[in-house]
């Protein structure tokens, strides 16, 4: 079933991707509608309540302007926002995010695991980038905010990873963009090579619902078909989008 939760300023919320941490909106803005987005998850029963922590929500996105090297990243406050309040209120065990270049939208997921926004204790945050190159930097950036080794990166193909990890997956963040006849296809293989270790409940998130609406439409009808995914929610709020899918 298509879900969506839309604002109407979708399409005129812009950021500069050179710049990401420019302030776009007032802050009470941005949190209204974030929690928005968190109440219809929670009415859908797709979440088990709406709360997490500003303070560190805070303290996270202010080490990651402080200290990480971002060349680019199209991640906006209000999806880092949503990011980390869907892992701070799931607490994940295990994560993968697949496809995370420099690293930013690993953090968004894994920081409220790992740093100085971490609300929980996890197991295994794994960011995968098929560049070695970018997994370096990725990894450089990790370890500045979290000595523990808990989150890191690993440079592989995300369908290898996912298909080989032997543990549940209880959150998977879908961003890469294989190769250039499959582009953001790709989600579908990753998340057929995990599917069975997501358990009940289990989040599956993808950026790049709105704008890559036409590459992903293998992959959106799979998790709008409640018989692989008990829910699934478009968030449109920026011109990116992030489907929010649950098992
Ligand atoms: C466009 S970037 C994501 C950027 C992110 N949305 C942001 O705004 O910061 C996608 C990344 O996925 C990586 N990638 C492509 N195919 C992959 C695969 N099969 N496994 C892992 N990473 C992959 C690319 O190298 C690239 O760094």
């Amino acid at each position: 079933m298509l879900r969506t939760y839309r604002t109407d300023d979708w399409n005129t919320y812009r950021m500069d991707w050179h710049n990401p941490f420019v302030e776009l909106e007032p802050p009470e803005q941005e949190i209204a509608v974030v929690n928005g987005a968190l109440q219809m998850l929670y009415v859908l029963g797709m979440l088990p309540h709406t709360q997490y922590d500003e303070a560190r929500f805070q303290a996270m996105r202010r080490a990651v302007r402080e200290q990480f090297e971002i060349p680019w990243t199209a991640i906006t406050p209000r999806m880092q926002r949503l990011l980390y309040a869907i892992n701070a209120i799931t607490q994940p065990q295990n994560m993968i995010a697949a496809g995370v270049f420099c690293g930013n939208t690993f953090i968004s997921n894994a920081g409220a695991g790992v740093g100085p926004g971490a609300c929980y204790t996890a197991q295994n945050l794994i960011g995968v980038e098929i560049k070695p190159e970018e997994a370096e930097r990725a990894e450089r950036n990790v370890r500045r905010i979290d000595p523990t080794g808990v989150a890191r990166i690993v440079a592989a193909d995300a369908v290898d990873v996912a298909a080989e990890f032997t543990e549940p997956i209880h959150l998977l963040y879908l961003d890469a963009d294989g190769d250039a006849k499959q582009g953001k296809g790709v989600y579908l293989d990753i998340l057929e090579a995990c599917y069975e270790r997501i358990p009940k409940g289990g989040v599956v998130l993808a950026h790049n619902s709105v704008n890559c609406a036409d590459r992903l439409k293998y992959y959106l009808e799979y998790v709008r078909d409640e018989a692989n995914m008990m829910a699934s929610v478009n968030m449109i709020f920026d011109v990116e989008g992030l489907e929010v899918s649950v098992k």
